[in-house]
């Protein structure tokens, strides 16, 4: 399975995700569909199903307190071709959420990600163009778990499933 760990919002948290997606102007490409709308803390890639039970009871960080993160910033990677919404300053305690699972994964034999945690939700996929943003937006989102996901490349584009989520502290 292909999987990875993820903030996955609830139903109000979508909706206010998805606004703020269609403020973003993308003149080419593939949206996101609303009901795809997540944050990945750490992309596993293939991992043999037995694993997931394991997954979820060691590699979330325990006792991390809940946080809010407020999305306030969209842009686009010309390199990666997708445009994106993400917080303008990372709350330091979803950094410590990310730094946490990265040690923990470590423990269960997963080699670092080289690549810096730059925190974002996608929210259109092979732009060839640099997207407008036509209005300003500020979306709050209560994290107070975490979710293992898997990803299903259909032909219609990516399908993902909740396996399971562990809570953050009160
Ligand atoms: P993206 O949104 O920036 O493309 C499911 O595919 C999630 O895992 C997506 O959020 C995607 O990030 C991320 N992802 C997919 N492939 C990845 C890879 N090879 N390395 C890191 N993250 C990846």
């Amino acid at each position: 399975m292909r999987l990875f760990f993820a903030l996955w919002p609830d139903a109000g948290t979508r909706a206010a995700l998805a606004e703020a997606a269609a403020a973003v102007d993308v003149r080419d490409g593939r949206r996101t569909r609303p009901e795809n709308l997540h944050l990945t803390l750490r992309f596993l890639g293939e991992v043999d199903a037995a694993r997931v039970p394991s997954l979820l009871a060691r590699a979330p960080p325990p006792a991390l307190p809940g946080f809010t993160l407020t999305l306030d910033d969209a842009g686009w990677w010309r390199a990666s071709r997708v445009a994106w919404i993400a917080p303008l300053a990372a709350p330091a305690a979803l950094c410590g959420l990310a730094r946490g699972l990265d040690e923990a994964l470590a423990g269960l034999g997963f080699a670092a990600d080289p690549r810096p945690f730059r925190p974002h939700v996608t929210v259109a996929r092979n732009l060839r163009r640099a997207p407008r943003v036509s209005s300003p937006f500020s979306v709050s989102w209560r994290v107070c778990d975490l979710a293992l996901v898997s990803s299903v490349t259909d032909p219609a584009g990516p399908r993902y499933e909740v396996l399971g989520t562990r809570p953050l502290a009160d």
